[in-house]
């Protein structure tokens, strides 16, 4: 699995955007006035960007020039007609309920179905997701398999979900106190790992047995399908619109990010069968995003994402999107990083505590290792460990901190080439040749809440 491919890009450059390289010691003055928080950085004095793969996909000719044919009309846009097109072409749903983005279709599904004290499973959780499911004083609960923890286990699908844990978690409960199943694909939790089409359909099956509703969380669902065709028995003639199109036969509806796998900046969609859930949805949308036909949206973003989905699907642009993560994993493999594997669809994961031995939890190694990748190379990455997650901040009690200590590099779609990521693996090589160098954090000021969004540190 270390040996990957050179992702040779399927596309040319028409466009360009300009990054600049700024000295080591410009950075060293950024990081000082940003609280050592790469949050905090001017995104102008960051070289290569690899905070995320969220609204920061290029977009296609295809899709500029559908851009210059929004429709801007309040109702009945003609994009609108379009990209319920395009959505019901895969997901195969009746309702297409267009929302800003991925969090605003949670919190609109969520503030309709979840009652005070109902449980919530999932694979794992995303943060939004499950921030949805608390304000409505619902309790999230999280059932991946058991291997979806360990970094090193070498298995195809570690985003399924345990499913005879999730049938018992059902009967303890009661099938009436919980209002859906979730299941999120890929894991972003979870080191960006597939879910097998066996499970899913297990999953399904344990569902309808049941009589409760399953819902994708569906930002990733092209990678996951590109995951099965490549991966499980009796997959690999058939298409990815295939394999996608059966994922979700199984299931209810989904929720879905478009800033992920429909390649556009802004955007996000619940899609669903069910009539009555949907006009109440309706409602709900009308009072927050707008009206059905834009939700929260333009015209022109509706057209984007419409286009988006039918590109996302193709094979060549996903052999080399995945290809892509693979070979900077492969590349960080060589060198001796130790990394989560195997290697997800949308980002490598760094062990950072494995990473930064001597630096221990209390100090943050993740963060640590954040600071010190932008000090020397100008590559802003994000911590996906302690700050993000520690239990019992306050630093009186004992505090817990996450079982994984993670960064992450995740890869925005169709925007790197392959010497961007030479690059990064060089530096990352060069780091890890010189970890002893790097110094642990302290806390000097945070918030109550997802306070790695705004918290200030110094270096020890
Ligand atoms: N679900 C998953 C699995 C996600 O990864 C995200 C966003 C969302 C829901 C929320 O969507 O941002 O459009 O509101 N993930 C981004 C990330 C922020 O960096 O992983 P959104």
């Amino acid at each position: 699995m270390s040996d990957a491919k050179m992702p040779v890009e399927p596309f040319r450059i028409k466009v360009v955007e300009p990054i600049r390289r700024t000295s080591r010691r410009e950075r060293a003055a950024v990081l000082k006035r940003s609280g050592f928080n790469v949050f905090n950085i001017p995104a102008d004095k960051i070289f290569i960007d690899l905070l995320t793969d969220s609204g920061t996909s290029a977009m296609s000719d295809n899709q500029w020039a559908g851009i210059m044919l929004g429709d801007e009309s309040y109702a009945g846009a003609r994009n609108y007609f379009h990209f319920e097109e395009a959505v019901r072409s895969i997901f195969g749903f009746a309702h297409v309920i267009p929302t800003h983005q991925g969090r605003a279709a949670e919190r609109i599904l969520f503030e309709a179905v979840v009652k005070k004290g109902d449980p919530v499973p999932n694979n794992i959780h995303f943060d939004t997701t499950r921030a949805n499911v608390e304000v409505r004083g619902g309790v999230p609960v999280d059932l991946a398999v058991e291997e979806a923890y360990d970094p090193r286990a070498e298995l195809p699908f570690k985003g399924n979900m345990d499913v005879k844990k999730l049938d018992r978690f059902i009967r303890r409960t009661g099938p009436k106190k919980i209002p859906l199943v979730m299941m999120t694909v890929t894991n972003n939790s979870g080191g960006g790992q597939p879910a097998s089409l066996q499970n899913i359909r297990q999953v399904s099956e344990v569902c309808r047995s049941h009589g409760v509703p399953f819902f994708f969380d569906a930002c990733r669902f092209a990678e996951n399908a590109y995951f099965i065709r490549e991966r499980e028995k009796g997959c690999a003639g058939k298409t990815v619109l295939e394999i996608a199109r059966e994922m979700f036969a199984c299931a209810d509806g989904a929720t879905m990010s478009a800033k992920k796998d429909a390649l556009v900046n802004i955007g996000g969609f619940i899609t669903l069968a069910d009539d009555d859930l949907a006009r109440c949805l309706k409602n709900l949308l009308i009072i927050s995003e707008g009206f059905p036909t834009y939700g929260g949206l333009a015209g022109r973003d509706l057209e984007a994402m419409a286009r988006g989905l039918q590109e996302v699907l193709d094979e060549n642009y996903l052999e080399h999107r995945v290809g892509q993560v693979a070979y900077l994993g492969a590349l960080l493999e060589k060198s001796g990083i130790p990394i989560y594997k195997p290697v997800g669809g949308h980002a490598v994961y760094i062990l950072a505590d494995e990473f930064l031995p001597h630096i221990p939890r209390h100090q943050y190694p993740g963060w640590a290792l954040t600071v010190a990748l932008y000090r020397e190379a100008g590559i802003r990455a994000v911590e996906i460990g302690g700050v993000m997650f520690a239990k019992d901040k306050s630093g009186r009690g004992k505090t817990a901190f996450p079982k994984l200590e993670l960064v992450r590099l995740s890869i925005p779609r169709r925007v790197y080439t392959v010497s961007h990521l030479n690059y990064v693996a060089e530096a990352l090589a060069e780091l890890y040749r010189d970890r002893d160098k790097v110094r642990g954090l302290r806390i000097v000021e945070q918030s109550p809440h997802l306070r790695h969004f705004t918290v200030r540190m110094e270096e020890i």
